[in-house]
């Protein structure tokens, strides 16, 4: 009896497990994050395939799309925060970013087309 309780917990957490894996693998894309965006918290609200409070940089790609104008505008909305134009919540400014970081990630952020 008391070989068959283990047995059961073992199989109980090889299922959890899995379930999580699961979800992780569901979860937004930041994988391809550069270090860059990591170490200024972009995380924490933007994913490559997915809104989370801000929106997904492959829908920011393709409505820049063509633009050519877009990384201009796009090193000023991650410099001094952005607003009303993807929805009502606000994106806070980040002012110690410098003008090759801001290129840097408006780059990155319109080459992540879907
Ligand atoms: C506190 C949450 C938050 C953080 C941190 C944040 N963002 Fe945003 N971001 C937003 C929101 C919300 C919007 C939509 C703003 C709007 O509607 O104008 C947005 C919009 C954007 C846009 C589109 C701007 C436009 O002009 O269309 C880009 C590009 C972007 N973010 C990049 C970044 C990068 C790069 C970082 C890290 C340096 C970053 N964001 C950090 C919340 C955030």
């Amino acid at each position: 009896m008391k070989k068959w309780g283990m047995t059961q917990r073992a199989w109980a957490l090889g299922v959890g497990m899995a379930l999580s894996a699961g979800m992780a693998a569901a979860a937004p894309d930041q994988s391809t994050f550069t270090p860059l965006m990591q170490a200024n918290g972009c995380a924490s609200c933007h994913s490559v395939n997915e809104k989370i409070v801000g929106p997904a940089f492959q829908t920011v790609a393709a409505k820049y799309a063509g633009d050519k104008d877009a990384a201009a505008s796009l090193m000023q909305s991650i410099q001094n925060g952005s607003r009303g134009k993807w929805g009502r919540i606000p994106m806070p400014a980040h002012p110690s970013l410098s003008q090759a970081e801001l290129k840097e990630l408006a780059t990155w952020v319109l080459a992540q087309k879907p």
